[in-house]
């Protein structure tokens, strides 16, 4: 049997993403563009997407190689119909030394309050919810819905009362867009039991019109929060962790800022992700990915599949945020609707 696989920067492969699903009922400018992702633009046709059979089989082989997560992403995860299903099915999996594997899902938590309770009876252990706003003319701006961040809430809310905890909450800061948000939504989650963590918009995909002056720096958010309420470092909870964390002095709980523009967390890059018709892309910004769905229905063996998927790791070389710049920004990437940040 193949061993842990490691990558041409000595990485492991820790941490499988897995999109379930190209659509989303948001359409977030700086993610689908509605102007994009209209009316007549073609996602997957049902057949195109890998089975939950198909997607199990790929995260057992990949727990074979030293996957100790899994991650279901989208678009939006839980639109895929019966996702508890392929849950309950990837709970079934265990490592080689026989633990099973920790199975978390990013939402935008508009169907949370809904299904946080069978998700929970699935085995999923965490949920991580992305809310940029808590004003309603701006959340609807933002997410281009006529869904009230108030439905968000609720849905983490009921996350945490399932036991989906501690809940994640995501916010994607913007310049001039939802900065003054920073302060408010600190406010909002001290003393609440979740971890709110603040991500520097990136230049994932072609279709978000980046620009480095709407980027505000982790250290900035940071700055702008300490000034308010203060806070100290803490130590990351495990190698590789993108969020460098810190906490509230007055025991307000912890907060996060993720800087993959500013401070960029390429050297400890621990994760693979898998396409919802199942190619294997080894970075967020990656170009192209490697087809797993043609090998796996051409009668391969979980052998020649985790054959596969350890050669291609093996050769990975990525490091996107170490080299951003000018000509990288420009190129054609895979969209984060796609691949599901
Ligand atoms: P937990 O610590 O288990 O909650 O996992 P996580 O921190 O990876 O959570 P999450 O998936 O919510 O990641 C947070 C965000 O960080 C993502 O939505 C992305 O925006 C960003 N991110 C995650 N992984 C990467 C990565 O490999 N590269 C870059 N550039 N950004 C990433
Ligand atoms: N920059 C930073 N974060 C982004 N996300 C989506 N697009 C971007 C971007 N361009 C976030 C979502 C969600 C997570 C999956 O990634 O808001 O929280
Ligand atoms: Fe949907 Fe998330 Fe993209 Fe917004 S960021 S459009 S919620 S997938
Ligand atoms: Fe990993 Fe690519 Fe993100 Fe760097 S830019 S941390 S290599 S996914």
């Amino acid at each position: 049997p193949l061993g842990p696989a490691k990558d041409t920067r000595g990485r492991p492969l820790h941490d499988l993403r897995i999109s379930v699903t190209d659509r989303c009922n948001f359409r977030c400018t700086y993610c689908m563009p509605r102007e994009v992702f209209d009316a007549n633009y073609s996602f997957m046709p049902h057949s195109a997407l890998l089975s939950f059979e198909e997607i199990t089989r790929v995260a057992g082989v990949a727990a074979q190689l030293g996957v100790r997560k899994l991650r279901l992403t989208g678009g939006e995860p839980l639109l895929r119909k019966n996702i508890e299903t392929l849950i309950a099915m990837l709970a079934q999996l265990r490592t080689p030394d026989g633990m099973p594997l920790d199975i978390t899902l990013t939402t935008n938590g508009t169907l949370l309050a809904k299904k946080a309770r069978v998700l929970k009876e699935a085995g999923l252990s965490r949920v991580t919810v992305s809310l940029d706003s808590l004003d309603d003319a701006l959340f609807a701006r933002m997410s281009d819905s006529q869904v009230s961040p108030a439905t968000v809430l609720h849905g983490i809310e009921a996350a945490a009362e399932a036991g989906l905890a501690p809940v994640k909450v995501n916010m994607v800061v913007r310049k001039g867009l939802n900065d003054q948000q920073i302060i408010p939504m600190a406010r909002r989650f001290r003393h609440s039991g979740h971890v709110l963590r603040f991500i520097e918009f990136m230049d994932v995909g072609s279709t978000n019109g980046w620009n480095m002056d709407e980027v505000i720096t982790g250290a900035e958010i940071l700055q702008r929060i300490h000034a308010e309420f203060p806070v100290v470092s803490l130590q990351a909870d495990y190698r590789g962790e993108v969020a460098a964390r810190w906490r509230y002095e007055d025991g307000g709980g912890e907060v996060g800022v993720i800087t993959s523009v500013s401070q960029p967390f390429c050297g400890d890059c621990t994760r693979a992700r898998l396409s919802p018709e199942g190619r294997l892309f080894l970075c967020l910004f990656a170009t192209q990915g490697h087809d797993l769905r043609g090998l796996i229905r051409s009668g391969a063996s979980d052998q020649d599949i985790a054959a596969r998927m350890a050669g291609i790791w093996s050769v990975r070389d990525d490091n996107y945020s170490e080299i951003r710049g000018r000509a990288t920004v420009a190129r054609k990437k895979i969209e984060m609707s796609y691949i599901g940040g």
